[in-house]
């Protein structure tokens, strides 16, 4: 297992690019499945959920092959429709291979799904929409079995917009029989990449974005070359990384319409920020304004994946900050480790009260989920003295070489084997 080693205090100063989104990478190796013609994904980012998706497609006996930063996805010997419980437990985006596979073969037999440990993370409204869509559904001993004879579009409301669902609906639906219109669809940037792709396959599929997306199902899909969209929660980490340490870095490759909300509350604390095109410039000097209150929602609200890092921010800011995590139970598991470094933090239920204190101190810390794992390698850039994070294997399921680029911009951080 490895460790980082970080002495903090230092400002930061530099530019990095974003990496392609780990949240529109992975819905789109699910629907390479759908054609057996080749797949090209662009500048894959090398993260480890984007090795188990690669190992799921080779596990149905796809061909996946890394040649320098694209994906060479050939999935015309694709033959089985079983995914193990192994690979399928780590990962929380199998879920949506439901919707490619019943494409592809009307069959699929998925573990239920795994993934951070921030919430129950049910998945009644993924199941509930493919019965919409004809699919019969029974489980067992962990398992779903899922079959149809044909999927037949339908008209599906969401109770929530959940960005799975959404995804795993169109993958079912652009080649089910007739028009399928899903209601009360998430409308995140990586639903509308997803879109992108699957029209540049031959789907027919408009809306994304908002919340009513619309589908015509048509009877093949063909191969595409493709560049995801850029990271917009990695782009927002190293924006909140330099609200926290001072200094001045711009971020490049995200629009700031996708970062919407926290560039309002980076704003609020006191950051000047300005963005040109797809470049994002901010600079933080002296002591910053606790936000008062903030909120995750889904897009375009603030994001869940950034409130673990707004909260490390808050740490070190001048007042008192309520947090409220409105889309996972247990999302706040990081603040014990945050409070070992110094920070004032009261956690009930879904609700963080923070208190701002003038600084944290160095202290040996570990990682429990991505984001949270995130948030204490920011709070220890911004610490005094030396801190050790510890189990970066979840960090490592979404950040390309952290500590390469965070070195970039003048950080003191070494990555060590223990
Ligand atoms: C996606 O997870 C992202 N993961 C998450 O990012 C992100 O936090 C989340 O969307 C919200 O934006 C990927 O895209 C791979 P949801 P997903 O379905 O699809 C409830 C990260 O750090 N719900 O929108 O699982 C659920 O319990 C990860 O990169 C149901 O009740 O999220 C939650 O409260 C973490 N029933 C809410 O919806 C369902 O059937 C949002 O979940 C499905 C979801």
């Amino acid at each position: 297992m490895d460790k980082y080693i970080i002495d903090g205090g230092r400002r930061l100063y530099g530019s990095v690019m974003a990496q392609s989104a780990k949240n529109a990478v992975l819905p789109l190796f699910a629907a390479s499945v759908l054609t057996d013609k080749q797949v090209t994904i662009r500048e894959t980012p090398e993260i480890a959920d984007v090795s188990c998706m690669a190992q799921i497609l080779k596990e149905l006996g796809a061909s996946v092959k890394f040649d320098g930063g694209d994906v060479v996805i050939d999935s015309s010997d694709a033959h089985s429709h079983i995914l193990s419980s192994k690979l399928t437990k780590e990962l929380r985006s199998s879920v949506f291979m439901l919707g490619s596979l019943l494409s592809r073969f009307h069959r699929a037999v998925i573990a239920y799904p795994g993934g951070c440990d921030i919430g129950l993370r049910p998945i009644d409204l993924h199941l509930n929409a493919l019965k919409r869509l004809g699919v019969s559904i029974s489980e067992r001993d962990g398992y779903i079995y899922c079959e149809c004879d044909r999927l037949t579009g339908a008209e599906i409301v969401l109770d929530f917009p959940s960005v799975g669902a959404t995804e795993n609906i169109m993958l079912a639906g652009v080649k089910a029989e007739g028009r399928t219109v899903i209601g009360g669809a998430a409308k995140e940037p990586e639903i509308v990449d997803l879109q992108n792709f699957l029209c540049g396959m031959g789907a027919k599929i408009r809306g994304a974005g908002t919340d009513v997306v619309e589908i015509e199902g048509v009877p093949t899909l063909n191969g595409i070359t493709y560049t995801p969209v850029k990271d917009r929660i990695e782009a927002g980490t190293f924006l909140i990384a330099c609200a926290i340490c001072g200094g001045e870095i711009e971020v490049s490759g995200v629009s700031a319409e996708n970062l919407g909300m926290l560039l309002h509350k980076l704003r609020e604390n006191g950051c000047k920020i300005h963005t040109k095109n797809d470049k994002i410039r901010l600079s933080s000097y002296g002591r910053l304004k606790c936000n008062r209150r903030i909120e995750t929602m889904p897009f375009p609200g603030f994001p869940t994946d950034l409130q673990a890092q707004m909260t490390a921010l808050n740490a070190v800011c001048e007042g008192g900050a309520l947090i409220v995590e409105n889309l996972f139970e247990t999302r706040f598991k990081y603040v014990p480790e945050l409070q070992r470094m110094g920070a004032d933090i009261e956690v009930r239920g879904r609700n963080a009260f923070v208190r701002g204190v003038s600084g944290l101190h160095g202290a040996s810390v570990t990682a429990g989920d991505l984001r949270g794992g995130a948030a204490l390698v920011l709070a220890a850039l911004g610490a005094e003295g030396v801190s050790e994070v510890s189990d970066l294997s979840h960090i490592d399921r979404g950040y390309t070489d952290l500590e390469g680029k965070l070195k970039s911009l003048g950080a003191e951080i070494k990555r060590v084997r223990v």
